[in-house]
């Protein structure tokens, strides 16, 4: 059968791998509005090849946007719209990149980016998440080429670097002449104290920033940003498939474009972190309510959280008994280059309400108490 989705979940079973937004939370009503804004406009450029670093209209309003949040100035002029962040992702490989140079990634990491970077021909190295003594041993050893962060409520732990680890982490890139990719896609998702400064907001020639519309209005629109120095930019949109496509979705970065003029980019972010904070809020309570060993650190924000079994669990073997009782989540080891973490596993709060969540919690207290 043909699948609309890319994932499809059986009637009852509260599958807490999935990393997706819940179904009703998709703004089909804002997008609507904005659609019909849109097309009542006798202007048809938005159907045409668009410019190679993406429709200005979008580019401004999202530079406001960022500005407000990031509570910095974030210039039109340092945006460059993709195709989401995995598209960004890969692009600046081709643009950055030449086969078998290494890169560096933390480990645990998100683990569908090490896809782009292995089938861009790179050696992909793991580095323990904080750890920068090891960073600095890495980056002896390997010279990379670039060094991917997810610096905000981190996918898989949840956890954020702080400031200060975030400007050690600049200063090296300048030291060691690498650049640093932060995948900032959770950062404005945030449900408690603002986190550290994004990296997209402190200066280095070395850093890009990469964001997306996917965690914060829709994962169907595949559409994102990077924010880098005009010179980077410039290189991206001299790219093949920019130069011969005229810029990346132009027609979807119009319509989002139009909602943000509209303020419904900022009305939904609003809700969805009033949705998020209450899920998060009933998972940690359910989570804090198991009667077993596990360890877990509350996250900010953010769709995860980070379960620590008993050192002597293997959270892959779980999950084969965890289909069984009718609950899944994502094993530690999938996110782990070097196949470390196999006693953890990843939950994601953000696609079930909170009895979703409970239920799925008390199904999966019964697999690991069976052990
Ligand atoms: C850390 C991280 N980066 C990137 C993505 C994918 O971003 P996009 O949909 O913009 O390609 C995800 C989605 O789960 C993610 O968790």
């Amino acid at each position: 059968m043909l699948s609309i989705t890319q994932t499809r979940i059986p009637q009852g079973f509260i599958d807490l791998g999935v990393g997706h937004p819940g179904l009703e939370l998709l703004p089909l009503e804002a997008l609507h509005q904005a659609s019909q804004a849109l097309f009542a406009q006798s202007e048809p450029h938005f159907l045409q090849y668009g410019a190679e670093g993406g429709d200005p209209e979008l580019r401004r309003e999202l530079a406001r946007f960022l500005t407000h949040h990031y509570g910095a100035p974030v210039p039109p002029e340092r945006l460059f719209i993709s195709g989401g962040i995995s598209q960004a992702l890969d692009l600046l490989c081709a643009t950055l990149t030449q086969p078998g140079q290494s890169v560096l990634v933390e480990d645990p990491t998100y683990f569908l980016a090490l896809g782009i970077f292995r089938e861009r021909n790179l050696q992909v190295v793991g580095v323990p998440r904080g750890d920068f003594q090891a960073l600095e041993a890495a980056l002896h050893t390997h010279r990379p080429v670039l060094y991917y962060t997810v610096p905000t409520f981190h996918n898989p732990t949840g956890a954020s670097l702080s400031h200060q680890q975030r400007q050690k982490l600049l200063h090296l890139a300048e030291e060691y002449g690498f650049w640093v990719i932060a995948d900032e896609v959770y950062h404005l998702l945030s449900y408690g104290p603002p986190p550290p400064p994004p990296l997209g907001t402190m200066a280095s020639e070395r850093m890009i920033s990469l964001g997306s519309f996917s965690k914060i209005l829709a994962p169907g629109l595949r559409l994102g940003w990077v924010q880098a120095t005009p010179g980077l930019l410039e290189r991206l949109e001299r790219a093949g498939v920019v130069q011969s496509g005229g810029g990346l979705n132009p027609f979807t970065g119009r319509v989002v474009a139009q909602a943000m003029a509209m303020g419904l980019q900022e009305s939904h972010l609003q809700r969805l972190r009033k949705v998020y904070s209450r899920r998060l809020a009933a998972l940690l309570e359910a989570l804090s309510a198991v009667r077993l060993p596990v360890r877990f650190q509350p996250p900010q924000g953010g769709y995860f959280v980070w379960l620590e079994l008993p050192p002597e669990q293997d959270a892959a073997r779980l999950l084969q008994q965890a289909r069984e009782e009718g609950v899944a989540f994502q094993p530690g080891v999938r996110f782990s280059p070097s196949g470390s973490f196999r006693h953890a596993l990843r939950l994601c709060f953000a696609y079930y309400p909170e009895e979703g969540l409970l239920e799925g919690i008390r199904r999966l207290e019964r697999v690991i108490a069976r052990g």
